[in-house]
């Protein structure tokens, strides 16, 4: 445990957590596990961060209940089901989506007294190593004597500079899970996951939602051939795509906004566009404001994202960083292994994690929740190809998948990378139905440097979606048995 300031009293915590979101509390849940007397600073009024009030959770459930919205309009009849007036009470859905982020809140401070974890609500900041000063939700100061301190502090949208951003037709993603209405047309700036998950969510249920991306492909990060493919279903599904652009104003003017866009390079021509409601999506950026981060000596590099040693020990002794704020993937899962391996080193434990920023990102799985869903997990072949290594390819039709053609679904493939001499798995890209849960099986893979024989060779149940891997992981090796 560091000793940056050791006081030995019973009001000393063992560690302050400032931030309750995925990162914060399950850091918290796992010192209380460990017997560590810790507290957790939250300034939201709600513990789950981003993740359970705007961020993941609202909007799987917008993207479940816009799904059901969906099939019943188009794919239902298929299966004979019919359906008669179709309508959507937009109220019902939103009132829902409340609901199911309440209950996991509310699971959440059940979890940190049932840990032994006190809950203190305000805003938190760092006067010195050794201390937390919180502001009090309810009026008034607090200040936590402790030996060792995580910031857990997350993150915000990135501003667009020029596009004023009022929540009520210049959206982030916290005014996109909250519209009152359905916008006729949606703009959404940024093919990135938020832009194609909240794009899918208006678009099904009755926008018409353009996509303008600055890149020429959209989810950069994906694997190529994914990308393409992911685009060519969405566009199925009724989003276009601007690619390539760049949106430089966006003026609201009366009901309307009007944008304006250009080439993302060179000077082409520009064009305008006119939106009920326009999306921001352009990536979010690390939250530390008010903290005191600089003031104390922790450093944070030219993107604002605390900088961190293997330990997540930031350049002052038992003052750590996690989740959203430090460099690497920002995703929940990530967030939270941050925390429990962040804590299990502060408690004196040094096991190996996935979450370890010692470099072990690469097995950190992406999922991106359109349907068909997209999931990645390793290397993509473009990054195989700039760093001259050398593999082969297995890939795998969910049309050819028995179990996706029972339940309607054709479209996507899995893609597998092996070492080609090696055979060892290197990266898993799946678009597919349930490819969020699939991608689950390649990460165990991975994190046991399988080979794609060994997932070709473990007995797959039939017919389920996970067959397809299977193929994919036979066809690495050209002996896929269906396609
Ligand atoms: P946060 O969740 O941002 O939590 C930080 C908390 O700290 C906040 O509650 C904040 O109020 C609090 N805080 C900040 N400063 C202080 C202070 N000074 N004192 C006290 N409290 C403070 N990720 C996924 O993995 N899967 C998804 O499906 C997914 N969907 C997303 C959808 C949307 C629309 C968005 C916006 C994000 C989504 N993410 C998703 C990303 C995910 O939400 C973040 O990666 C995750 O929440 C990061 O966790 P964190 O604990 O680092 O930070
Ligand atoms: P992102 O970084 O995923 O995508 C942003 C996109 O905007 C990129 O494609 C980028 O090229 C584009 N862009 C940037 N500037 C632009 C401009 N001026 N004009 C047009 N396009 C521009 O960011 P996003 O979608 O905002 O998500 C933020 C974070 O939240 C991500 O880190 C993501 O991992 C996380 N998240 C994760 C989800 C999931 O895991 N399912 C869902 C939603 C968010």
């Amino acid at each position: 445990m560091s000793d940056a300031n050791p006081k030995d009293s019973d009001a000393v915590y063992d560690v302050v957590i400032i931030g309750g979101g995925p990162g914060g509390y399950v850091a918290a849940l796992r010192a209380g596990q460990l017997g560590l007397r810790t507290a957790c600073v939250e300034m939201r009024g709600a513990l789950g961060g981003t993740c359970l009030n705007v961020g993941c959770i609202p909007s799987k459930a917008l993207l479940h209940s816009s799904e059901r919205f969906a099939e019943a309009a188009h794919s239902l009849s298929e299966h004979g089901v019919i359906v008669g007036d179709l309508s959507l009470d937009l109220g019902a859905m939103m009132a829902r989506k409340e609901k199911v982020v309440a209950e996991l809140v509310k699971g959440i401070e059940f979890l940190l007294k049932k840990n032994g974890v006190d809950y203190v609500r305000g805003r938190g900041s760092i006067p010195a190593p050794g201390r937390v000063e919180v502001a009090l939700s309810d009026g008034g100061q607090q200040t936590l004597e402790t030996r060792n301190i995580v910031v857990a502090t997350g993150s915000e949208a990135t501003p667009l500079p020029g596009i004023e951003v009022d929540e009520k037709r210049i959206l982030t993603s916290t005014g996109a899970l909250s519209l009152e209405a359905v916008p006729e047309k949606l703009v959404v700036i940024g093919a990135g996951a938020i832009g194609l998950e909240l794009g899918s969510v208006w678009s099904r249920l009755g926008s018409e939602v353009t996509v303008v991306e600055f890149l020429d492909h959209i989810l950069p990060g994906m694997d190529g051939e994914i990308c393409k493919q992911t685009q060519r279903v969405l566009k199925k599904q009724g989003l276009s795509f601007l690619l390539s652009s760049k949106v430089t104003t966006a003026k609201t003017e009366g009901e309307r906004v009007r944008l304006q866009i250009e080439p993302a390079e060179g000077d082409g021509e520009g064009s305008t566009l006119e939106a009920d409601a326009v999306l921001v999506s352009i990536g979010r950026r690390p939250y530390t404001e008010g903290l005191g981060l600089d003031e104390i000596g922790v450093k944070r590099n030219e993107r604002g994202f605390v900088e961190i040693d293997a330990h997540f020990q930031t350049a002052i002794p038992g003052v750590f960083a996690i989740g959203d704020c430090v460099p690497g993937p920002m995703l929940a899962h990530k967030a939270e292994e941050d925390g429990v391996a962040c804590v299990e080193g502060i408690a004196g434990q040094g096991a190996a994690h996935s979450g370890d920023p010692g470099g072990h990102y690469d097995r950190v799985p992406g999922v991106v929740y359109t349907w068909p869903e997209v999931a990645s997990v390793g290397r993509t072949q473009e990054e195989l190809d700039a760093d001259g290594i050398a593999y082969r390819v297995g890939k795998f039709p969910f049309s050819a998948n028995s179990r996706a053609r029972t339940s309607g679904e054709r479209d996507g493939l899995v893609k597998i990378l092996a070492d080609e001499k090696a055979d060892r798995i290197l990266g898993v890209h799946i678009l597919g139905p349930m490819a969020g849960d699939l991608i689950q099986e390649a990460v165990l893979a991975m994190e046991f440097a399988a080979s794609a024989e060994d997932l070709a060779r473990t007995c797959h149940a039939h017919p389920a979606m996970g067959e397809a891997l299977k193929e994919a992981a036979l066809a690495v090796d050209g002996r896929a048995l269906h396609a």
